[in-house]
């Protein structure tokens, strides 16, 4: 009979455990970057420019320094005399550190005091006379490629006007050709606009460099340690070998903490001039004005159509508003990240896809905010499209949805701009979504509330992304290819540690990595450690960032498991005197084929691994693995809203949401829901209240959390969630597809497509996010769309 243990009692897959890095959060026991205090530390503020674009005459820091308490004064000029003023970005670009000719946007980084206490510091900051001669701004695309634009990056060699690159993807003849077959031709064009990832947590560091051993620790709140390392190493000119990053906990990142900024750079240097620990930790208003922002993206794009609802082609243009300097961490062979992921859950034979992006006077942009490189742009237009075309068609939604779909037996399916989707039951999702909304009686509902001037709508989001950059072959940042680690060690009374390159923000990997390793070892969840962050301990990863941790990262901990097994059977085989061959595996346990009685457990061979070994085996249960996937993960989900809208005011409020996630395995169904709810939220924040925008001047507008506005349990809506569809992933080692940011890819669709069906009839096609009621109000008011593109009027 068999002796497996029980593998949700171990806290293996599928095991609701409560996450144990909750134990130290909810006690107020995180150790965040701003709790580190070290002997000697001094404390570094920024002083920031108020204007978006202008010539920087002079920079005068005599009064700064003589403030009792400060020790350092860095500008730009300073910087530039070490070769620091510039730094490369992770798009190959550059980015002032701290400004020298010009700033070029509000907020940008121009000197930097280091003091004995932040206040002294913030003191001096407002000490430094800057004489500023303003130049005209540009707040978007269209007036960056204006006849006559000021040339914004004048620093750079050979540029001449505002445009980064043109990109291109797909079949732009197939395209033609199948548009000129076309029964219907549906047009959509909108604005996804400017958000910020905005973690509760800014950004901050500690840099401590010591002479004595010439090494430099930097304490940081990065997604990407290892990168981080990587890029110190190459602007500092600093030896790898001589770099510590350590990523403590991280209150939230959600993208904002993967590019590199000119704070940790400024920490670094002072720290490396003064020879003691400076500490930066960034305030919400810096947060929130000058580091990444996300999307900000024009999208404008037409589906070739046949009467019957069968889509023969897309075409999309972009104009993507990159602000200053285009520092978009993203794969380096797609320019607009993998915004030509759209369409890819439906069988369209050809698409063309093509994006301009320009320089503005904004902070960066282009972070993956909660997204795999702008497939929240991608499923957002993608989704906003399909509703249009299906109401142009007078067609069903869900109908033209369901017909247009990849088949459960079309898999591998190449998508018309060349992914390869693997797995997937899209029908059945949305079979069970809109059972789960009812969707015929709310339709039923819904005209009937019309005849008595009530507005209901109901929108759909359907959608697979791409998860898991990368594979190696195809995908690298700055060169380097797109894998993953884990680093397992079993002591040897069978507890274990496992260490990987990525970085969690709040997603769990401190319980789920482990149950992992429990699923392939039978060591029981709690007696194994996770750990991550550390570049001196951790083994070499990418980081958490685009929901790839679990696709690469903890296939990663599946293989460096199943390495330890093997080695685990050699030692059983030895303990119980058979051949290898003859041994069995169950969960925690090998047994002798013929004598299943006979048996020895992992525990007790990893006793033997430091005791009783064979002759010549190397002692030890320890190991690594690499992994390279050999595709992304491509969950599937079906978000499905209702929402009734107040003709008088513009305000909607959410009736009902229903979200159908399928990500194939889950390893933690509590922390799958809990990602998907947090998804949600962000997804209901972007559609209904997050207004953070730029006037004429570039001011930013909205930089603070009265405009920019965070959900709370109050304001957030109840979610129903499916778990009833699981489609393995067919090549990841357990099965599992990302998840992490699904909901806030797939959701704003849904939200806005369920305003946009309320006001049917009255020739609206598009409010642009934030649905703002005044907005609303407007579309309603004057039967119209409504943009939301910038500038803005200040007093908006
Ligand atoms: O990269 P990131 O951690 O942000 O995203 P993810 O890999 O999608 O994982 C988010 C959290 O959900 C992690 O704790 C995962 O281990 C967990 N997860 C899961 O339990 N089952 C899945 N199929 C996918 C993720």
């Amino acid at each position: 009979m068999s002796q497996a243990l029980d593998e949700i009692k171990i806290g293996g897959l599928g095991a609701s455990r409560k996450r144990v890095e909750d134990n130290r959060f909810i006690r107020g026991k995180g150790n965040y970057t701003d709790d580190i205090t070290l002997p000697g530390m001094l404390h570094m503020e920024i002083l920031r420019s108020p204007l978006a674009h202008a010539r920087i005459v002079s920079i005068d820091a005599t009064k700064a320094w003589d403030i009792p308490g400060v020790h350092l004064v860095l500008t730009g000029e300073m910087m530039a005399t070490r070769n620091l003023a510039w730094m490369p970005t992770l798009s190959y670009d550059t980015q002032a550190v701290l400004a020298t000719d010009k700033v070029r946007f509000q907020g940008q980084e121009v000197a930097c005091v280091i003091a004995d206490d932040p206040y002294i510091a913030k003191d001096a900051c407002e000490a430094i006379e800057v004489e500023y001669e303003p130049l005209p701004v540009i707040v978007n695309p269209e007036q960056a490629v204006a006849e006559g634009a000021p040339v914004i990056r004048d620093d750079k060699e050979n540029q001449q006007d505002n445009v980064i690159f043109d990109w291109e993807v797909g079949d732009a003849a197939g395209t033609d050709r199948a548009f000129e077959q076309a029964d219907v031709i549906s047009r959509l064009k909108l604005h996804y606009p400017r958000s910020h990832p905005s973690p509760i947590e800014c950004c901050g560091s500690i840099a401590d460099f010591n002479r004595a051993t010439s090494k430099l620790t930097v304490y940081m709140t990065t997604q990407a340690p290892h990168i981080i390392r990587a890029a110190v190493a190459l602007v500092a000119e600093l030896p790898e070998h001589m770099i510590r990053i350590i990523s403590p906990d991280i209150g939230g990142g959600f993208g904002n903490k993967v590019p590199v900024y000119p704070g940790y750079v400024c920490s670094i240097l002072a720290s490396i001039l003064l020879e003691r620990p400076v500490k930066w930790i960034e305030d919400k208003s810096g947060n929130l004005i000058s580091t990444g922002f996300a999307r900000d993206i024009y999208l404008d794009g037409e589906m070739a159509l046949r009467r019957d609802g069968k889509i023969l082609a897309v075409r999309m243009h972009c104009d993507s508003d990159h602000g200053a300097f285009f520092s978009d961490a993203q794969p380096s062979k797609f320019k607009i990240g993998l915004l030509h992921s759209a369409f890819a859950a439906y069988d369209i034979p050809v698409a063309h896809l093509s994006d301009r992006g320009t320089y503005t006077n904004k902070a960066p942009g282009g972070v993956a905010y909660r997204c795999s490189f702008r497939v929240t742009e991608a499923m957002f237009f993608q989704e906003r499209m399909m509703q249009a075309a299906a109401d142009d068609l007078g067609m069903d939604q869900a109908e033209f949805r369901r017909m247009n779909f990849v088949r459960d037996d079309d898999f591998p399916h190449r998508t018309p701009f060349g992914f390869l989707t693997d797995s997937g039951q899209y029908g059945k999702c949305l079979e069970v979504g809109l059972k789960a909304i009812d969707y015929e009686d709310f339709r039923r509902q819904q005209t009937e509330a019309r005849k008595r001037g009530r507005l209901l709508g109901l929108g759909i989001s359907t959608m697979t992304e791409p998860l898991g950059a990368g594979n190696s072959r195809e995908y690298d940042i700055l060169g380097i290819k797109m894998f993953d680690s884990a680093d397992l060690k079993v002591h040897m009374t069978g507890k274990a540690i496992v260490r990987t390159g990525a970085r969690g923000q709040g997603q769990g990997h401190e319980t789920t990595w482990a149950q992992i390793v429990s699923h392939e070892l039978g060591i029981p969840a709690d007696d194994i450690v996770v750990e991550e962050g550390d570049t001196d301990t951790a083994p070499f990863g990418m980081g958490t960032y685009a929901s790839r941790s679990t696709p690469v990262a903890g296939a990663a901990v599946a293989m460096v498991s199943r390495k330890i097994r093997a080695k685990a059977r050699k030692l059983a085989a030895h303990l119980l005197e058979v051949s290898e061959e003859d041994v069995e595996w169950e969960l925690g346990r090998f047994y002798i084929r013929s004598a299943p009685d006979r048996g020895v457990t992992i525990q007790e061979c990893a006793m033997a691994a430091y005791s009783n070994m064979p002759d010549g085996m190397e002692p030890g249960l320890e190991n690594t693995a690499y992994y390279d996937p050999p595709n992304l993960t491509w969950p599937f989900a079906v978000y499905i809203i209702t929402v009734e809208v107040d003709p008088e005011t513009g305000v909607w409020d959410v009736l009902k949401t229903v979200a159908v996630d399928d990500c194939g395995v889950r390893i933690n169904p509590m922390i799958v829901e809990g990602q998907i709810m947090g998804g949600l939220t962000e997804a209901y924040a972007m559609a209904n209240m997050q207004f953070i925008t730029f006037d004429a001047d570039g001011n930013c507008v909205g930089s603070n959390y009265m405009d920019y506005l965070l959900p709370t349990a109050w304001e957030t809506p109840g979610f129903e969630l499916h778990s009833e569809v699981v489609t393995p992933c067919p090549h990841h080692p357990i099965g599992a597809k990302g998840i992490g940011e699904c909901a806030a890819v797939g959701g704003p669709a849904a939200f806005v497509n369920a305003v946009i069906d309320a006001l049917s009839g009255m020739g609206v096609r598009n409010i642009d996010m934030p649905l703002l009621p005044d907005r609303v109000w407007e579309a309603i008011t004057y039967h119209r769309d409504v943009s939301g593109a910038p500038p803005v009027r200040s007093d908006d």
